[in-house]
């Protein structure tokens, strides 16, 4: 799961969608094309609202995407166009560009929707993105399991 900062929304995705698959055979983990939190726990905000659905994220750290992550994940879902583009950037072969999705393609396959920034939005922008997080995840682990 990679976002912008790796402290809003891709920390979120991280967490609901280990919620709901067996860990024992995926390995869910989550990354930012920016470095600028690298070492910090997810936003309070992201924390918050996962709490309120029953989820503790605060076990993760942030971390910054590298390329060595197309060794290590066959799947990698971005959150908007704008990651897309970073992610694609960083592929050496077009197997590791076949990697790389769009989150919210699994609940609208084509319409290269994006899961919006709420960085600097309230908390409503942050139960907003879990829901469509949520959504997108279940879809996920759907075609996962
Ligand atoms: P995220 O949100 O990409 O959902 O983690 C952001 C968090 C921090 C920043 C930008 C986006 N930032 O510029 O520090």
């Amino acid at each position: 799961m990679v976002c912008l900062g790796n402290i809003c929304r891709s920390p979120l995705a991280e967490g609901i969608l280990k919620s709901k698959v067996d860990s024992h055979k995926i390995l869910v983990d989550s990354a930012g094309t920016g470095g600028w939190h690298i070492g910090e726990l997810p936003d309070s905000r992201s924390i918050d609202v996962a709490l309120k659905h029953d989820l503790d994220i605060t076990d993760q750290r942030c971390r910054k995407f590298t390329p060595n992550d197309f060794n290590d994940y066959d799947l990698i879902y971005v959150m908007d166009r704008s990651n897309w583009r970073d992610v694609k950037g960083m592929a050496r072969n077009d197997k590791e560009k076949q990697k790389v999705h769009l989150i919210l393609d699994s609940i609208y396959p084509g319409q290269s929707k994006d899961v919006p920034d709420p960085y600097y939005d309230s908390n409503d922008g942050f139960e907003n993105v879990f829901q469509m997080l949520d959504n997108a995840c279940n879809i996920i682990a759907d075609k996962l399991s």
